[in-house]
């Protein structure tokens, strides 16, 4: 099998061709990735098998001719940090919603199996004492252009299929962790703060809520869709890991060797969505996916020692980050 792996020098993509080239002797990959700031070579696998192709997924040309190819694509890039979408949301829109239309039309040309990786986000937010979680059958409300731009592709997709019978499938993850993961992101802005021995940054109270998922778990989940889930279906992923955000950071610090109080406020994001939870069960009892890594706190210290034993991978994008932080005001 030849498969097409978009943004596959991203977090969630890259970690997707690993677990491919260990679980999957048969399959070939090409990545196609932009490299931008969120790309990162050094994590696609030195490989025979792994293919990169430097390249933007909204270039019509490129993308026809590579899927043309290909036997499927899995679709992970995007622009995909909140914080940098309510600075410049164009690169959003760009690459969330041209970059997917480019893509959804070179696959209705190919008839390509298509796999559409998105977002719990979608959804909006929910009320921390609402007993509810989301399902398929939530309606959609984004908050930030990020969300919106993920939302708009997701209903690309779904008319697609129905439309000119696009073989495709969508999942709706909650909050990945793991290895790989851009330093702008919560965790390892707070695992790498501390190693640099700089105080970790809670936004506003920290009463948020996320869902965290071993982006392990997300992956495996992908490619149990991509083999047997059902075409035109939505599949939501998450493993039941409802945590605040700081109780995240305050596990980050005891884990680390600090007092759990060692943390400083800064000023809260626009729009903060305050909570969002998945329900799986479709997921769970249509495909018979269980997730591994059960226990956050163990995870969280893996995650830990990796970004302890990587600092190579992660140190070039530290200081801009913090840079573009600070010019935020967090
Ligand atoms: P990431 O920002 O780490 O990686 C995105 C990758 O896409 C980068 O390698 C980047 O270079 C590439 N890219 C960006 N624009 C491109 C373009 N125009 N053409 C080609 N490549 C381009 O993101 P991630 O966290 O790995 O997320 C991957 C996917 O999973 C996204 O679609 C995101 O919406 C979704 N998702 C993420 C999470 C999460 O917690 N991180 C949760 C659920 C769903
Ligand atoms: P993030 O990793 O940006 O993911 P998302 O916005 O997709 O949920 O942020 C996770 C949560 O952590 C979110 O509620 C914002 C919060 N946060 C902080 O409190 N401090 C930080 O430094 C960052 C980056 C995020």
């Amino acid at each position: 099998m030849k498969l097409l792996v978009t943004g596959g020098a991203g977090f969630i993509g890259a970690n997707f061709v690993r677990l491919t080239l260990d679980t999957r002797p048969d399959v070939t990959v090409t990545v196609l990735d932009l490299l931008t700031y969120a790309g990162n070579t050094a994590s696609v696998p030195d490989d025979p098998r792994v293919t990169l192709v430097k390249g933007d997924i909204a270039d019509p040309e490129l993308v026809d001719s590579l899927v043309r190819e290909h036997d499927a694509v899995v679709h992970f890039a995007a622009e995909s940090h909140n914080d940098n979408s309510l600075d410049d949301p164009w690169p959003f829109v760009h690459t969330n919603l041209v970059g997917t239309f480019q893509l959804l039309e070179a696959a209705r040309r190919h008839q390509t199996r298509f796999h559409h990786v998105s977002t719990d986000e979608v959804y909006g937010d929910l009320d921390l004492d609402d007993p509810a979680k989301f399902t398929p059958e939530t309606p959609y409300n984004p908050s930030s252009p990020y969300s919106s731009t993920k939302a708009g592709s997701d209903l690309m997709v779904r008319a697609w299929v129905r439309s000119f019978g696009l073989q495709a499938t969508i999942s709706n993850c909650s909050n990945n962790y793991g290895p790989l993961q851009h330093v702008e992101k919560f965790i390892p802005r707070q695992i790498t703060n501390l190693l640099d021995g700089v105080r970790p940054k809670l936004y506003g109270a920290g009463l948020n809520v996320r869902d965290w998922i071993h982006v392990d778990d997300h992956n495996r989940a992908v490619w149990t869709i991509l083999e047997r889930g059902r075409i035109g279906e939505t599949y939501l992923i998450g493993a039941d890991g409802e945590v605040d955000n700081r109780t995240v950071i305050e596990t980050i610090l005891e884990l680390m060797g600090h007092e759990p109080t060692d943390y400083e406020h800064v000023a809260d994001r626009p729009g903060h969505d305050l909570r969002y939870a998945i329900d799986a069960t479709k997921l769970r009892e249509e495909l018979g996916w269980e997730p591994v890594y059960g226990d956050f706190r163990a995870g969280l210290a893996a995650t830990i020692a990796w970004y302890r034993a990587n600092e190579s991978w992660w140190r070039p994008q530290k200081l801009e980050t913090e840079l573009r932080y600070q010019r935020l005001g967090r």
